[in-house]
């Protein structure tokens, strides 16, 4: 066998090995979607009493008034591999652990593309909603937070995602908690710190 042959293949080899290591680099390895809450402001957040004449019990209905606006990221930080809605991705903000709004962030079929990231500015209210009861331990918790000076607002990121070259559909479940102090009425919001989404362990292959 001549030199010039074997100068050939190998270069061959290192070319396909380079490829190869590129292709694995840009869709071997996935990473998760990062989530942020990067601007959280609170104006609002007291409980309305109702008392329901209906009910025999004469029943106080504790609900929130609140108004809370947030400023939310989610980064793809995959290098080629796009992110695309199975479901819509939506945002639920809980209060010991009962929903009380929620908001869409994308509709089903939209997509990320790779090192983008979207920032949704969000910004919810109780006027004129219908606003699910707290119950009395709900009411209870309110009280105790309120009178530390701070609220435990999470905000819950659900979804489901597919991945560029990937068959597996994995659901997004993130918990961002915030702690958050009222601002008093007619004064710029209080200082934020940038708060790191948790995402739930993900399933197989995903
Ligand atoms: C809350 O938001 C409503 C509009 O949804 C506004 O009219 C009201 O003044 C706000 N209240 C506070 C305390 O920010
Ligand atoms: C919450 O705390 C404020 C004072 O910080 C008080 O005026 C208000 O009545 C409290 N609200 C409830 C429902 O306990």
């Amino acid at each position: 066998m001549g030199k010039k042959c074997c100068i050939a293949s190998w270069t061959a080899a290192v070319i396909a090995a380079g490829i190869i290591a590129v292709l694995v680099a840009a869709y071997g390895v996935l990473r998760h979607v990062d989530i942020a809450v990067e601007e959280a402001s609170l104006t609002r957040f007291a409980l309305a009493e109702t008392t329901t004449t209906s009910s025999p019990a004469a029943a106080a209905a504790a609900v929130l008034a609140y108004n809370l606006s947030l400023t939310l990221a989610v980064r793809n930080p995959n290098w080629a591999i796009t992110v695309k809605n199975r479901k819509k991705l939506e945002a639920a903000c809980t209060f010991d652990g009962q929903p009380f709004d929620r908001v869409l962030l994308a509709g089903k079929g939209d997509k990320q593309g790779p090192r983008k990231t979207r920032v949704y500015h969000l910004a919810v209210s109780s006027n004129g909603a219908a606003v699910p009861a707290l119950g009395n331990a709900g009411a209870a918790e309110f009280r105790k937070q309120n009178a530390t000076g701070f609220f435990e607002v999470e905000v819950k990121v659900t979804g489901k995602f597919s991945y560029t070259g990937r068959l597996t559909k994995c659901d997004l479940d993130a918990t961002c908690p915030l702690k958050l102090q009222l601002a008093p009425p007619g004064t710029k919001a209080v200082v934020f710190q940038k708060v790191k989404c948790k995402l739930a362990k993900p399933k197989k292959y995903c």
